[in-house]
C-alpha cells in the first residue's frame, strides 16, 4: 500500500459484486427509475470506485450548501466542487425521501446504479455559479452546463451495478485501488499526479520532469471525460501521450492512466478537487501550474495556486507543487520560467493555444521548442481526420 491515506481516511467502495449485484439488478426492475446522462454516469462511477472519496453518493443539501459556500463538506472535510444529481420537475414529483431508485443511462437503458433518496432540494444556480465558477456568465462552459440542468437536485447514497463501457483505450483505465497497488508494486513512495486536458507540450513536460526530479514516479493522468468541443479530442491526445512517453520519458518512472471525469473549467476550485481526487488515486504530490483548469480570462494566472492557502497541509493531505508559467527561452537555450530566467519576454517563445491549433490544422509543426515533433505529427494527423476539433 502507498503511505498516503485516501481523502477522509477510507477508500470508498460502492460497487455491488457477485450475488449481491444480481439481487440488486433484479430489484432494480421493480423500482422507479430516472435517466442519467454520460456526465452523471461518470460521476456515479467515480463515486463507486472511490475516486471521489469520501463521497458515498450524490450530495444532499447540507453538503451541497457547505461546499458551495465554504469549500467543505458539512463535516468540515475539504471539498470544492458540488457533485450532484439533477432531475426534472416531473421526475422530482415522482420521488420521495426514502425511495430506492434505479439510475438508468439515457442513451442505452443500462441500469448503472441505485440511489437511496436522502433528500430532494431546489437550488439557486446563479448562486452556485458565482461561488463555484466565480461568474454567472453563460459564455463560461461550466456555467453554461450548470444552467442547462434543472435546479432540482436529489441526494443520497449510491450503489454501482454496471460500469460504463470503455470503448477507447480501455487498457489505460485504472481504479484508485489499482493505481495504489501499482504504485506500491513499483516501490514508489512519492508520486506526483499530473492533470491535463491538452496534448503535452514542452512546458507541460518541463514542469512534469522538474517534479519528477524530487519524487519517485509521475502519474500522467489526462482527463478523458466530457470537455468543450474545441479542446483536442481524447483519442488524439492519448496517441500523443504514448509517443511522448515512448521517446522522452523514463519508462520505469512514469505511469499513464486516464481520469474519466468531466471537465468543469472551474479554475481554482477545480484545482482543489483535482488534487483531492489524485490523492485518492494514491498520489502524494500534485502539479498546479499556471491557470490550472481555467478557461478564457475568468481566473487570474495563479489563482488556482493561491486557493490552496485556505487549507492546512494536514487537511489537504496531498502536497501541491506550484509552477510558474514556463516557456522556452532562446537566450538561455532551455525551458525556464520567470523564477529561473533573467531575459525579457522577447526572448521567450510563447504561443497561444489558438495559434498552435491554427498551425496544426494547416499541417504545420509548431517549433520543436514548443512541441516535440513526434507529438506534433500525431496532432496534425488527428486533426486532419476530425471534422470539428
Ligand atoms: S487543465 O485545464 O487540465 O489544467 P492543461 O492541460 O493546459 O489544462 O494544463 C495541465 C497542467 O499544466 C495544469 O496544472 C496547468 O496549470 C499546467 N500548465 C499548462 N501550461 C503551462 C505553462 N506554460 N507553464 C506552467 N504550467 C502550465
Amino acid at each position: 500500500m502507498t503511505a498516503i491515506l485516501p481523502h477522509g481516511g477510507v477508500l470508498v467502495d460502492r460497487l455491488a459484486k457477485g450475488t449481491e449485484r444480481e439481487r440488486l439488478l433484479a430489484e432494480a426492475k421493480e423500482l422507479k427509475s430516472i435517466s442519467i446522462n454520460s456526465w452523471t454516469i461518470s460521476d456515479l462511477d467515480l463515486i463507486g470506485v472511490g475516486a471521489f472519496s469520501p463521497l458515498t453518493g450524490f450530495m444532499n443539501e447540507d453538503d451541497y450548501r457547505s461546499v458551495v459556500h465554504r469549500m467543505r463538506l458539512a463535516d468540515g472535510t475539504v471539498w470544492s466542487i458540488p457533485i450532484t444529481l439533477s432531475v426534472s420537475e416531473e421526475e422530482s414529483q415522482r420521488l420521495s425521501v426514502g425511495d430506492r431508485i434505479a439510475l438508468v443511462g439515457d442513451q442505452d437503458g443500462v441500469v448503472y446504479g441505485l440511489l437511496d433518496v436522502g433528500g430532494i432540494y431546489r437550488v439557486d444556480q446563479q448562486e452556485e455559479a458565482v461561488n463555484v465558477f466565480k461568474t454567472d456568465d453563460e459564455a463560461h462552459p461550466g456555467v453554461k452546463k450548470l444552467f442547462e440542468r434543472s435546479p432540482i437536485y436529489v441526494g443520497g447514497e449510491v450503489t454501482v451495478l454496471n460500469r460504463p463501457e470503455h470503448k477507447r483505450f480501455g487498457e489505460f483505465y485504472f481504479d484508485p485501488a489499482e493505481t495504489r497497488r501499482i504504485f506500491a508494486e513499483k516501490g514508489w513512495k512519492r508520486v506526483v499526479g499530473f492533470q491535463t486536458r491538452n496534448p503535452v507540450h514542452r512546458a507541460h513536460e518541463y514542469i512534469q520532469k522538474s517534479a519528477l526530479e524530487i519524487v519517485d514516479g509521475l502519474f500522467l493522468n489526462p482527463l478523458v471525460g466530457e470537455t468543450k468541443s474545441d479542446d483536442v479530442p481524447a483519442d488524439v491526445r492519448m496517441k500523443s501521450y504514448l509517443v511522448l512517453l515512448e521517446n522522452y520519458y523514463p519508462q520505469d518512472r512514469t505511469f499513464l492512466g486516464v481520469f474519466p471525469a468531466a471537465m468543469r473549467y472551474a479554475g481554482p476550485r477545480e484545482a482543489i478537487f483535482h488534487a483531492m481526487v489524485r490523492k485518492n488515486y494514491g498520489c502524494t504530490h500534485f502539479i498546479v501550474g499556471r491557470d490550472h483548469a481555467g478557461v478564457g480570462d475568468y481566473y487570474g494566472t495563479y489563482e488556482a495556486q493561491e486557493i490552496f492557502s485556505n487549507f492546512s497541509a494536514e487537511e489537504l493531505g496531498i502536497s501541491p507543487l506550484f509552477f510558474e508559467h514556463s516557456f522556452f527561452c532562446t537566450k538561455c537555450g532551455n525551458m525556464a520560467s520567470s523564477k529561473t530566467c533573467p531575459h525579457p519576454k522577447e526572448d521567450h517563445l510563447t504561443l497561444s493555444g489558438t495559434k498552435v491549433r491554427g498551425l496544426l490544422r494547416e499541417g504545420i509543426c509548431p517549433p520543436p521548442e514548443f512541441t516535440r515533433p513526434e507529438v506534433a505529427k500525431v496532432l496534425i494527423e488527428g486533426m486532419s481526420h476530425q471534422v470539428v476539433i
